[in-house]
């Protein structure tokens, strides 16, 4: 029976987090788990989720939160949507595995179909991933594949994930040999935002380059828009020079900054994006919208030279179905960019009235406060825990507080996770 009756309560603390119940269940977890793997390496306990729905989180001892993480950025819809619920249902009623690359199922055609309608890319076609590094890796062999350039240019800060060449120690030779030459990492990379003058120029000086892959606005690792006109920029300097241009939308896309995807707000269409976290309403999966000429060049073997065992998996595929309908029903985009112009205008002038505060940035709703270092960002971080909101933080040093909540957040819950952070942050003293 849940405990949670609807998903738009404000948070309420019975005891201060991580309770007994969850400090046993940290203990527990410390020693069968792998060290790594979870935070408990670091010395603390941390709050166990038992339920979710919407925008609350229910922890093991009873403790109700406001999420402003939407679970790594999953819970688009808000948590356990109940259309996503019931597609789940239904489409376990019947089959829950397919049979990857070989058989299909009426779910993933039917995804097919709905993803490449939406997608902002000129006659698209779907390569669908498991997870999110996976389609980045999907992207990047498409793009060596069509180009027959091996070299990415990227950017930093960015993440794109932490799947790095399983590829690299598999022994057949037909699996490995077309992407031989990604094996040694031709990598360049640039500042996110810089002159677009310097990436033509390093793209000049290295003809080698087969791809540009940006994040239209970095997630985890800042929080930071793209300057105005940048993506346009690039997209321009690709396709002038035949380069593939690469959004990584796994965080923005699906409403997360305002527009279904965040290079449309740009008017860029590019030639391969990537999306996952959001898709399936926090059912694994993840998928690359190609350009069909592009997507072509996978074309030819009999095998698939990219899958895995649990691709396009009939559950995910049916959720992904009900969370698209679910973002185009309640217009959550919309609701994503209107909130976003709350934040806005509630965090104007933090910079100069709390100490600490280098700058608040953001789109729809993927804001982040920079804060001046690691140690504030945290400080900041448990004292809105205590007032029961999870929040993450991160930044190349950690030091940057991310509001991210489901789109779903009502005006009342947003209005509560706001006051609480003006609380936490300390004013700054006239001298
Ligand atoms: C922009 C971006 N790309 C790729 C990834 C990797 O996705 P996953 O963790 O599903 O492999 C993430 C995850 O945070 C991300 O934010």
């Amino acid at each position: 029976m849940s405990r949670l009756p609807s998903g738009d309560l404000l948070p309420r603390i019975e005891t201060a987090p991580p309770g007994p119940r969850a400090r046993q269940l940290c203990r527990d977890l410390d020693s069968y788990e792998a060290p790594g793997i979870n935070t408990l390496g670091l010395g603390k306990d941390t709050v166990v989720w038992e339920e979710a729905l919407g925008s609350n989180v229910l922890d093991v001892d009873g403790n109700r939160y406001l999420d402003l993480t939407a679970g790594f950025g999953v819970a688009a819809v808000g948590h356990r949507h109940p259309l996503v619920v019931s597609a789940i249902r239904r489409q376990a009623s019947k089959l829950v595995h397919g049979l990857g690359d070989v058989h299909a199922h009426p779910s993933r055609v039917q995804l097919a179909r709905e993803l490449c309608r939406r997608a902002p890319v000129d006659d698209a076609r779907v390569y669908f991933a498991v997870s999110g590094s996976d389609a980045v890796e999907i992207a990047l062999e498409t793009a060596c594949l069509a180009t027959g350039k091996p070299g990415v240019l990227a950017f930093d800060p960015a993440y794109h994930g932490l799947t790095l060449g399983a590829l690299q120690v598999t022994s057949r030779e037909e699996f490995r040999q077309p992407f031989l030459p990604l094996f040694h990492s031709w990598v360049r990379r640039l500042p996110f935002g810089c002159p677009v003058e310097t990436i033509a120029e390093l793209i000049e000086g290295h003809p080698d380059i087969g791809c540009v892959l940006l994040e239209p606005m970095v997630g985890r690792e800042g929080l930071i828009p793209a300057p105005t006109g940048w993506i346009p920029g690039i997209s321009d300097l690709c396709r002038r020079r035949g380069i593939a241009l690469i959004a990584d939308e796994i965080f923005t896309g699906l409403g997360r900054t305002g527009s279904w995807f965040a290079v449309e707000s740009d008017g860029v269409r590019p030639d391969l994006l990537c999306c996952g976290k959001a898709l399936a309403g926090g059912l694994p999966i993840g998928a690359v919208l190609g350009r069909q000429q592009l997507m072509e060049a996978w074309r030819g073997g009999h095998e698939a030279l990219h899958t895995a065992t649990f691709v396009a998996n009939p559950l995910s595929c049916a959720a992904a179905l009900a969370v698209l309908e679910v973002l185009e029903r309640q217009g959550l985009p919309d609701r994503a960019a209107g909130l976003g112009r709350v934040i806005a205008e509630r965090s104007q002038g933090w910079s100069d009235l709390y100490e600490a505060v280098v700058e608040v940035r953001g789109l729809g709703l993927a804001w982040g406060i920079e804060l001046s270092s690691a140690a504030y960002a945290q400080e900041l971080r448990e004292g809105m825990l205590g007032d029961g909101i999870l929040a993450l933080v991160g930044g190349p040093e950690g030091h940057v507080l991310q509001i991210c909540p489901p789109l779903v957040i009502t005006d009342r819950q947003l209005a509560f996770a706001l006051d609480s952070i003006e609380t936490h942050l300390r004013p700054k003293t006239s001298s």
